[in-house]
């Protein structure tokens, strides 16, 4: 474990269901991390009520109150460096990143994806993995870039695709091992461990 919690800024745009493997992480010590602050851009959703559950501060900005896609992750900037964010968790963040977050973020962005990328990036990962019959798909954790879905990846969690999954049957066997895949990358990150070279993230031996 590393002795100071790593800070968290987790940006999300719906249920917030990886949000709260994160929390649990944290609380049963698992995770040595605090999420300082919680951002989206959907004002309903509910990932900023199971953040206020627990005391996180939210804020929902608005995108069509902005003039550029810049602009607005100018915003966002701008109150993760006021929290003193270290990493930036993308957890269902159904938004492109530019610039003027991903320079100041430099290798400090994660996101989590539905799919063995680069399988299926991009919306509705698991109707592509049903739809291209896959035998296999799964989840992955990467860095994150301007592109999308693209970033060196950090770790990936496979599962079987069955003859009679639905998009959703499929989603719950692939979410599981997201909340335990996500937390335990994060942990790495924490105890500095993830060293990116080119495209390839290496993980160095526990001291
Ligand atoms: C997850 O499937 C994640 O992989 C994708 O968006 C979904 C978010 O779910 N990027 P939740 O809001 O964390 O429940």
């Amino acid at each position: 474990m590393t002795e100071k919690p790593l800070i968290l800024g987790v940006l999300a745009s719906g249920r917030g269901s990886n949000l709260q493997a994160l929390i649990d992480a944290i609380e049963t010590g698992m995770l040595s991390a605090r999420i300082a602050v919680v951002l989206s851009n959907k004002g309903d959703a509910s990932v900023l009520e199971r953040a206020k559950k627990h005391g996180i501060p939210t804020f929902f900005y608005d995108p069509k109150a902005v003039d550029s896609r810049e602009a607005y992750d100018g915003l966002l900037c701008e109150t993760l460096q006021k929290y003193e964010v270290e990493l930036l968790v993308l957890a269902g963040y159904m938004r492109l990143l530019t610039k003027a977050l991903v320079l100041p973020f430099r290798e400090r962005i994660i996101n989590i994806h539905p799919s063995l990328l680069p399988a299926f990036p991009g919306l509705y990962a698991h109707r592509q993995a049903i739809d291209y019959g896959v035998k296999v798909s799964g989840c992955t954790v990467h860095f994150v870039d301007e592109k999308m879905d693209h970033g060196p990846v950090i770790a990936q969690a496979s599962v079987p695709v069955k003859e009679n999954d639905t998009e959703s049957s499929l989603a719950n066997r692939i979410l599981k091992e997201e909340h335990r895949l996500f937390p335990k990358v994060i942990q790495w990150y924490a105890e500095k461990r993830l060293r990116i070279e080119g495209r390839r993230v290496l993980l160095v031996p526990e001291i």
